[in-house]
C-alpha cells in the first residue's frame, strides 16, 4: 500500500489525510506532538461520522477510512513514505523547520510537498535536501469536497517530480491546474485581492458584512460571500497571503486592509476562533457588524 506522509493536522492537513485515506492509501500523521496528531484524526472520524448521518457512506468505511491513518509522534517512520506533504500554518519559518526536520527521513525517490497557499516553492526548495524534489502541492478547502489542486514546479523541480505529484493528485479524484512559481500562484492570486477588496469596502462603511456578501452570493453566484470565506480559510491565513503578495511583488495594489490587520490583532481569526466577521457562538453565525 502506497504510504502519504502529512505533516499538520489542522483543518487543511486533516482534509489532506482523510482525502488520501479515502483513497486507499497508508497515511502518517504528524503535528507537534502525538496528542495534536491524534487530535486531528478525531477530526477526521467527526466529519466521516457526518457523512454517514447523511448516508454518503457506510460504517464500515468510516472504520476502514481511519484504520489506514497512523498519528505519529515523530517523523522517523516517514521514511516509507512516497510523499512527504507539509500543510503546517502558513508561516516560513514553521515550514523551514520542518523541511529541515522531514529531510533527515526522507527516502531518495520520495518527494517532499509543501501545501503552502502561497510562499515561494522555488525558496522553500533550499530546506530539503534535493530540490529536485521539491514541489507545491495547494489543496482548497475543504479537501474532500473541492475538485482542485494546484501544482506549482519551483525553479529546480524536476519533470519527473512535477509527472508523479500530478498523477498522484490525480489519484485522488482531483483536477489538476500547473501554475508557475509566482507569488499566490493562480487561485489565491485572484482570490485574496477580492477579499481584500471586501475587507476594504466594509472598512470605509460602503455596506454591513451581511449586504456585502449577499451581493457576492446574489451577484455573482459564489457558494459563500468574500467575508464568510475569509472567515472560513482563517483571517490569520489570509492575512499572510495578502502579505506575500504585497512583499514580493511591492505593488500597493495587494496593500493588507487595515481592517484586516486589527482583526487578526484582536484574535478574531474567523470560524476556528469562534469570531471574525460573524460570531460563531450561536446556532447560526451572526454578522458583528
Ligand atoms: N468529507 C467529504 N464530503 C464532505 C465533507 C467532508 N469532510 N464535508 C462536506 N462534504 C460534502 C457534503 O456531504 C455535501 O455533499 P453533497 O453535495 O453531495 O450533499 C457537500 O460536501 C456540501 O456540504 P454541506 O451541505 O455541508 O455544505 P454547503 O452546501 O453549505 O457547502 C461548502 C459548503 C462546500 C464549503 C460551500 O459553501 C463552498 O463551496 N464554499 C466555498 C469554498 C471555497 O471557496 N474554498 C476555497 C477556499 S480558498 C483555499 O482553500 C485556498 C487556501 O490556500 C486559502
Amino acid at each position: 500500500m502506497t504510504t502519504i506522509a502529512v505533516i499538520g493536522a489542522g483543518q487543511m492537513g486533516t482534509g489532506i489525510a482523510q482525502t488520501v485515506a479515502q483513497h486507499g492509501m497508508k497515511v502518517l500523521l504528524a503535528d507537534l506532538d502525538l496528542a495534536h496528531a491524534e487530535a486531528g484524526k478525531a477530526k477526521v472520524d467527526k466529519a466521516l461520522a457526518k457523512l454517514v448521518g447523511r448516508g454518503k457512506i457506510e460504517a464500515d468505511t468510516v472504520e476502514a477510512v481511519l484504520g489506514r491513518i497512523e498519528p505519529v509522534a515523530d517523523y522517523t517512520p516517514m521514511s516509507e513514505a512516497s510523499f512527504i506533504i507539509e500543510a503546517a500554518t502558513e508561516r516560513e519559518e514553521v515550514k523551514a523547520k520542518i523541511f529541515e526536520k522531514a529531510s533527515e527521513v526522507l527516502a531518495e525517490d520520495a518527494i517532499m510537498a509543501s501545501n503552502t497557499s502561497s510562499i515561494p516553492i522555488t525558496r522553500m526548495a533550499n530546506h530539503s535536501p534535493d530540490p529536485k524534489r521539491f514541489i507545491g502541492l495547494h489543496f482548497f478547502n475543504p479537501v474532500p469536497v473541492m475538485g482542485l489542486i494546484e501544482v506549482i514546479p519551483g525553479l529546480a523541480t524536476a519533470q519527473d517530480t512535477t509527472d508523479r505529484t500530478t498523477a498522484f493528485a490525480e489519484s485522488l479524484g482531483k483536477q489538476v491546474v500547473l501554475s508557475q512559481d509566482e507569488p499566490g500562484f493562480v487561485v489565491n492570486r485572484i482570490l485574496l485581492p477580492m477579499i481584500n477588496e471586501a475587507i476594504f469596502v466594509l472598512g470605509q462603511s460602503t455596506a454591513s458584512i451581511a449586504d456585502i456578501d449577499k451581493g457576492c452570493r446574489l451577484g455573482l453566484n459564489h457558494p459563500m460571500g468574500p467575508l464568510e470565506l475569509a472567515d472560513f480559510v482563517g483571517l490569520d491565513t489570509c492575512f499572510e497571503i495578502i502579505k506575500v503578495l504585497f512583499e514580493t511583488t511591492g505593488d500597493s495594489k495587494y496593500r493588507p486592509a487595515p481592517l484586516l490587520v486589527k482583526y487578526v490583532e484582536a484574535g478574531w481569526l474567523g470560524r476556528k476562533a469562534g469570531r471574525g466577521f460573524y460570531d460563531y457562538g450561536g446556532e447560526e453565525p451572526v454578522p458583528t457588524r
